[in-house]
């Protein structure tokens, strides 16, 4: 501002005022602090500014001179106190303002980013399948995948000197009196001989979890690898049932033009016994080039049978009076198929970028 306006001096006071309220304003306007505005005001009113020293210089004047001179003082005065006063409020607010923001206790946490998790691959197959199933009148069953032979192989009419029980296929844990009892089991089909013994027939249930083998890692197997098994016991459970019921899972999961076939297979569990087929999903049948099914036009897709009598007997269960179908869906071989997927290390890789493709 400029200070070095002298009211008292030749040039007409009217200009003079004019110029003292101008400089006034703008330096008012670019006061940032309440200190400087202070010196602004001081500077255009106080006991040492130009205002000052034309009201001293009053009494030098003529009397009618002096009124006129006077009222136009007081009235810049005024003015120049009104925006002083004005920019004060607002300068005391920012400071109150200020002062709130300063001392707010600021209760968010600066976190880094949580990288919210999702469902492995092999959990949404199991989910989805389990949910077809449900959705059917099954229930969920578990077992444990420390399993004793007897629940393993015995029970299911697999006697001792069965392939499948030869150490080669088997992990078994050295736990207890017999070191021969207790194994990693080999498939989830120990959870129907578990169940039976608990529960009286009618009996609906699918069991999924881990199996475990002692198999050699390629594009196709692994050490330890997720099933779904499924049973149903009833009073007049036929083969026909198997596979409409697997038909109607097919059809479900895959698409409802899916088709069905079975081809026989042998498992000491079941009898007869069937590998279900599903038509691929991905192209028009057999003979084309497609990738899914390599042109064969139908997709190996689990195993299956009528539950052996002995079976049933092994559990408790009358085998004249109950029949039963059970079924073996493999987790991995599923995903696989559906998904194009060309190695079932894949899913143990926990590599992301295999991983959020799949976002469930
Ligand atoms: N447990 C068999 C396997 O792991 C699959 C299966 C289950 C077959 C139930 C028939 C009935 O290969």
């Amino acid at each position: 501002m400029d200070t070095t306006t002298n009211l008292t001096g030749p040039m007409n006071l009217d200009e003079s005022l004019k110029q003292l309220r101008s400089a006034t304003v703008s330096g008012v306007a670019a006061a940032a602090d309440l200190e400087t505005l202070s010196a602004v005001e001081a500077g255009a009113v106080g006991r040492e500014s130009p205002i000052a020293a034309a009201r001293r210089n009053l009494g030098k004047m003529a009397a009618d001179e002096r009124r006129d001179a006077g009222r136009l003082i007081n009235d810049v005065a005024k003015e120049i106190e009104a925006l002083v006063g004005e920019r004060r409020e607002q300068l005391q607010a920012e400071a109150r303002e200020q002062k709130i923001l300063a001392e707010a206790i600021d209760v968010t946490v600066d976190y880094a980013e949580l990288v919210t998790g999702r469902l492995h691959l092999i959990q949404q197959m199991t989910d989805e399948v389990c949910d077809i199933f449900a959705g059917l009148g099954y229930h969920i069953a578990e077992g444990p995948e420390a399993e004793l032979a007897w629940y393993n192989f015995d029970a299911l009419n697999t006697p001792v000197d069965h392939p499948a029980r030869l150490g080669m296929d088997t992990m078994y844990v050295d736990y207890g009196e017999d070191e021969n009892g207790m194994m990693l089991r080999s498939h989830t089909s120990p959870v129907q001989a578990r169940y039976m013994e608990q529960h009286e027939p009618p009996v609906y249930i699918v069991a999924p979890g881990k199996a475990y083998r002692n198999d050699t890692i390629d594009a196709s197997h692994l050490p330890v690898f997720h099933q779904i098994e499924g049973l149903a016991v009833d009073t007049s459970i036929t083969f026909s049932d198997l596979k409409g019921t697997l038909a109607e899972f097919a059809r479900q999961f895959f698409g409802s033009g899916t088709q069905v076939r079975m081809r026989p297979h042998f498992f000491p569990f079941t009898e007869p016994s069937a590998e279900l087929d599903v038509s691929c999903f991905n192209c028009d049948g057999p003979g084309s080039s497609c990738r899914v099914c390599k042109g064969v036009g139908w997709l190996e897709m689990l195993g299956c049978g009528m539950v052996d009598p002995n079976v049933f007997e092994a559990v408790g269960y009358d085998p004249e009076a109950v029949t039963g179908f059970a079924f073996g869906i493999g987790v991995e071989r599923l995903a696989m198929v559906r998904h194009g997927i060309d190695s079932i290390r894949h899913f143990v890789d926990n590599d992301v970028r295999f991983l959020n493709q799949f976002p469930g």
